[in-house]
């Protein structure tokens, strides 16, 4: 299986990713995690990449595609892998054909996380962690017993940079403008697309997004 999942911001492309690598036994290549963990290493490319992170702009594609190229051609992706975050405009999407055609791969499908806009910024604006010790909170869905507070360790909650309301609001803009349009070019290449309501259930979503590839 080699497969493009793809959405919004917050659409929830890293929890289905997840489930999908199990249940495919593939790994899922996240551009934002590979990004991150530059970030989190110091690396003149994490610190490079951080600050349009932070405003939620998209990082530059030659330093992207470096790192996809790197994960691709990697010993663990041979048999299939799961793109999430990548390609995120049409010259990523230009670039991955010819990665793929020099790793004499073809892509199978792009699934499509459908959410409405609200959601997103609920989801994400929503989201408090604990510098702590790493628990995950939502103040809408999942909110700790005392606001402000850890659960677990009492530590004081914390909002990532690219997690406020502006800087959502601003991702989900540049995903119209520079991302949504990567869909027409698959369209027009003839790659399945196969659309699932990213809106409900983590598991009902899974089982929708299983049955759309299997079939
Ligand atoms: P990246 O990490 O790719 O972020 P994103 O796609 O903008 O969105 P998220 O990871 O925040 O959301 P997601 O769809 O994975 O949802 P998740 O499962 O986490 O990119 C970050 C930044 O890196 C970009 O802004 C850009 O700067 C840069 N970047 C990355 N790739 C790039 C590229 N190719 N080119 C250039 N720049 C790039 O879920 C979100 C939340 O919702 C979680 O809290 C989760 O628990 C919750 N949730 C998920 N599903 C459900 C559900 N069904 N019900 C309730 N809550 C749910």
């Amino acid at each position: 299986m080699h497969l493009i999942l793809f959405g919004p911001p917050g659409a929830g492309k890293g929890t289905q990713g997840a489930l999908l690598a199990r249940h495919f036994d593939i790994p899922r290549i996240s551009t934002g995690d590979l990004l991150r963990e530059a970030v989190r290493a110091g690396t003149g490319l994490g610190r490079e990449a951080r600050r349009y992170m932070d405003a939620g702009e998209l990082v530059p594609d030659t330093v992207i595609l470096g790192l996809v190229r790197e994960a691709l051609g990697s010993e663990s992706a041979q048999r299939g892998f799961i793109l999430d975050g990548f390609p995120r405009n049409v010259a990523q999407a230009e670039a991955l054909d010819g990665i793929l055609r020099f790793l004499h791969r073809r892509l199978d499908a792009v699934a499509v996380l459908d959410v409405p806009d609200e959601l997103v910024i609920k989801r994400i604006a929503g989201r408090r962690s604990c510098p702590n010790c790493g628990a995950v909170y939502n103040i809408h869905f999942e909110p700790p017993r005392t606001p402000g507070r850890c659960d677990v360790c009492g530590g004081e909650l914390a909002q990532r940079g690219d997690y406020q309301e502006e800087t959502v609001q601003h991702r989900l803009e540049v995903y119209r403008a520079q991302t949504e349009p990567v869909l027409a070019y698959y369209e027009q290449a003839g790659v399945a697309i196969q659309y699932v309501d990213g809106s409900g259930k983590v598991d009902e979503i899974q089982a929708q997004l299983v049955h759309a590839l299997q079939t």
